[in-house]
């Protein structure tokens, strides 16, 4: 059995190890990420539409993250599990967030909780690490503001809006933050980012440059109808799954399935 990854174990890794990390939101595709030896597993909100049907984030309740956070927890040994704290439970003050990201460690047995924004959220971020419990930061392309960004649009492709990426950067880690998410912003600011700081940065649809990656699990498997372009399908398992059903369906209506060898 592998050894646990803790936080600060991930933050060390820094400069000797690249880091993987995947979504997971159930307990057996996190089981063959922890065998595989993933050190990272985000129960993503990106849950409300890899797996709950939504069009964003933002309908995630704190509730459908702890359920699945349990469900992560329980099939994974050696792994750092991540909780994403959904819209609205710690936007509206620091009490709110200690409670949220609490029940996510204390309820559903998380490692660390995720929470998204720059400079602005350090205080919660130093709140939550003042508190015992670890955080791991999001800066660039923020989900849950896809309303504010008018979409999901790729950030800090101006100078000035560059330079507010890495002064955020820089916020979060003297706030505590043991590893950076940076999502959808031009490869050679997220390489920046990644000289600036010494914690890790996870990269998705940043470029190369980053001390890890994450993708969405639905997007590594082919599952995603319409996949972002910064994702890689590793696996076809929409058409497998689809062939598997209809072929199933094809089976019961002509009456060979079950066979013989399927009676007891
Ligand atoms: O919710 C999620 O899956 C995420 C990752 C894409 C970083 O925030």
């Amino acid at each position: 059995m592998n050894t646990k990854w803790t936080a600060p174990r991930i933050r060390a890794a820094k400069g000797k190890q690249r880091l993987a990390m995947l979504t997971a939101y159930d307990a057996a595709t996190a089981r063959l990420m922890d065998e595989a030896g993933l050190p990272l597993i985000l129960v993503g909100d990106s849950l409300g539409m890899s797996a709950l049907g939504y069009a964003n984030t933002l309908p995630v309740t704190l509730e459908q993250m702890l359920h699945h956070t349990a469900a992560v927890v329980r099939g994974v040994t050696s792994a750092l599990v991540i909780s994403d704290l959904p819209f609205l439970t710690y936007q509206i003050s620091v009490e709110q967030a200690l409670e949220s990201a609490g029940r996510c460690l204390k309820e559903a047995g998380a490692d660390a909780v995720k929470i998204e924004g720059g400079a602005f959220r350090a205080p919660v971020v130093r709140a939550l690490v003042e508190n015992g419990i670890p955080v791991l930061g999001h800066i660039g392309l923020l989900p849950q503001s896809v309303k504010a960004m008018g979409g999901f649009r790729v950030q800090g492709r101006t100078a000035e809006d560059a330079a507010r990426l890495i002064e955020d950067a820089k916020a979060l880690e003297a706030a505590g933050v043991f590893a950076l998410v940076l999502e959808g912003m031009p490869a050679d600011v997220a390489q920046q980012i990644t000289a600036a700081v010494s914690m890790p940065t996870i990269g998705i649809g940043a470029g190369p440059h980053c001390d890890g990656q994450v993708l969405v699990i639905n997007d590594l498997l082919g599952l995603t109808e319409k996949p972002p372009k910064f994702a890689k399908a590793y696996v076809d398992v929409r058409t497998a799954m689809q062939m598997a059903i209809a072929a199933y369906k094809t089976d019961v209506e002509g009456g060979t399935f079950p066979g013989p060898e399927h009676c007891y």
